[in-house]
């Protein structure tokens, strides 16, 4: 299935320059939603993951239903302020200014088999954020899957130390 004719570009969102890639007119079509987990399934199943992450918010709307279809649990990283719990941190640079993530601190035992999921790779700071929140916790990181890879902000080049795909680039 032809992924990218389901996400709706819409040029100047959030601010001027920036061609924003929508995927809430993939999401609402269940046949294309449906494909698309089933592809990410493909992906990553042969890494045997025991636990599928996705970073808030987006990348829950991915890793829920795709840890659902393998069998195995989903853990969420959130914005900080949001996990009841003990956390770990990581704060990460931004074009301008700083951003955290969090993860229960119990949420994966060491040596767990862990697979990241998030619908974009941009600039890959959230992704590496998260990577290293994995790391902190004694995670046994198998890789990370991408709906979409923005190939011209050289995310990937942030994650050189993990097996990376995307279905669709722009
Ligand atoms: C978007 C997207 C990725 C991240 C990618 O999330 O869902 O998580 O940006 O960008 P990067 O590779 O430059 O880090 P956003 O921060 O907009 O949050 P949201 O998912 O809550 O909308």
């Amino acid at each position: 299935m032809d992924f990218k004719e389901h996400i709706r570009v819409i040029n100047d969102f959030p601010k001027e320059g920036i061609s924003y890639k929508d995927i809430t007119t993939l999401l609402r079509n269940g046949e294309v939603f449906r494909a698309s987990i089933d592809a990410l399934v493909e992906r990553i199943k042969p890494w045997q993951p025991e636990v599928i992450v996705g970073p808030e918010a987006r990348g829950f709307l991915l890793g829920a239903p795709l840890a659902y279809a393998l069998g195995i649990g989903f853990v969420p990283v959130r914005k900080p302020g949001k996990l009841p719990g003990k956390t770990v941190r990581e704060t990460y640079a931004l074009e301008y200014g700083f951003d955290t993530l969090a993860v229960h601190a119990d949420a994966i035992a060491p040596g767990t088999r862990v697979v990241i999921v998030d619908d974009l790779l941009a600039t890959g700071g959230t992704m590496l954020a998260t990577a290293n929140l994995m790391k902190k916790i004694g995670a046994d990181m198998l890789g990370m899957g991408f709906l979409i890879e923005l190939t011209f902000l050289n995310g990937r080049e942030k994650l050189t130390e993990y097996p990376v795909f995307s279905l669709v680039q722009y």
